[in-house]
């Protein structure tokens, strides 16, 4: 049965018309994964940068809860898929990855936490490789420029998250615990849309839940020009679905989309009939003021966010204090 379906996916592999690979960093994480097998299922073949070579200690597994070496090692078993080992704050192996591909996938993400030293003023965080600085927007300007080299690759397909507004409470938790994530997202969405030799493709997702989340009891919206649709959550399936669907959609290139669900009935079952409707940008989108904004959004709320810790545990003590009062009377 598994040797059936094996060929099965090499014949697509065979019939895939533009023969070039797709490029996918990120490929170890929730949603690259999703997005390699969707790749594999239509026919491409995948070049996908790993950040760790999948040794032979590890099981192959795309389990929610595989280490990045078990996908690694997982992804090795899915046809026509191909790995480099590399970061993505390295310039040169992101060349070395998209050298002959027709696109890239960029679902990569900063993973690094705020750490307390983060504020001393002597401190420069930003220079960390694993800083949201590097990962988030220099990985995004070493993936155009690779794009630029290739001379193959004309579509950028980058996913990043509602980042438009610096005063919203998970603005201001993500920035603020995630070392500025969402605002080096924005600042590398920027990036992309000052291109305009490469076509990009920036995804805006909901909270991307459960991995094997089905859409029950859902549907699914989009919204172009970097419109905004209430948060929800979607399961990385469905995002990786319109990660590699819109690659087939030319209206989809240099579009900025949001990509949400709703109740059943208010939406579609799959993004092909909603990306056959999405256009390029046409709006005027924040500049490098956003930046600041999002900056001082996290100041201030982790000022009121102090404010409230130190009242609660203020309130805390002068309440267990009378309690004690109360007993020894
Ligand atoms: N989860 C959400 O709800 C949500 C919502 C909106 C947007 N997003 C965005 O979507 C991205 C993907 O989501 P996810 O759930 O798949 O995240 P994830 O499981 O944390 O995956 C992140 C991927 O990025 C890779 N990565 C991190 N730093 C890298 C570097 N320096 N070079 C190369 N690869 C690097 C990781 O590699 P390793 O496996 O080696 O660590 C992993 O493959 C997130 O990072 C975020 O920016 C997420």
């Amino acid at each position: 049965m598994h040797s059936a379906f094996a060929v099965f996916l090499l014949l697509l592999v065979a019939a895939n018309s533009s023969g070039l690979p797709v490029a996918v960093i990120g490929a170890t994480g929730k949603l690259g994964r999703h997005a390699v097998q969707k790749l594999v299922q239509q026919g491409c073949s995948v070049r996908c940068l790993v950040r760790c070579a999948p040794s032979s200690a590890a099981k192959p597994s795309n389990a929610q809860n595989a280490t990045s070496a078990e996908v690694a090692a997982w992804l090795t078993t899915l046809p026509g898929v191909e790995l480099v080992e590399g970061d993505v704050t390295d310039r040169q192996c992101v060349m070395e990855l998209l050298r002959g591909c027709s696109a890239c996938l960029a679902l990569h993400g900063a993973r690094r936490t705020t750490k307390l030293s983060d504020l001393l003023p002597w401190v420069d965080a930003t220079r960390e490789p694993a800083h949201a600085k590097q990962v988030n927007y220099e990985g995004v300007r070493h993936v155009i420029e690779a794009a630029r080299a290739s001379g193959t690759c004309k579509r950028i397909v980058r996913v990043t998250g509602k980042g438009e507004t610096p005063w919203s409470i998970f603005s201001i938790l993500i920035n603020g615990l995630g070392s500025m994530a969402k605002a080096w997202n924005y600042e590398g969405e920027r990036l992309l849309r000052a291109c305009d030799d490469i076509d990009y493709t920036i995804v805006r997702p909901g909270y991307m839940g459960q991995v094997d989340a089905q859409l029950e009891g859902a549907s699914l919206v989009l919204a172009d020009n970097g419109g905004d649709l209430k948060v929800s959550g979607i399961p990385h399936s469905s995002v990786a679905q319109l990660c590699v669907r819109c690659l087939d959609f030319p209206n989809a290139a240099r579009s900025t989309l949001c990509a949400m669900t709703a109740p059943k009935g208010q939406g579609a079952d799959s993004f092909d009939p909603l990306l056959a409707e999405v256009a390029a940008d046409t709006r005027r989108f924040a500049g490098g003021e956003l930046f600041k904004r999002h900056v001082l959004a996290v100041r201030v709320g982790g000022l009121v966010m102090s404010g409230f810790a130190v009242g609660f545990v203020g309130g805390s003590v002068s309440v267990l204090r009378a309690a004690l009062a109360m007993l020894t009377r």
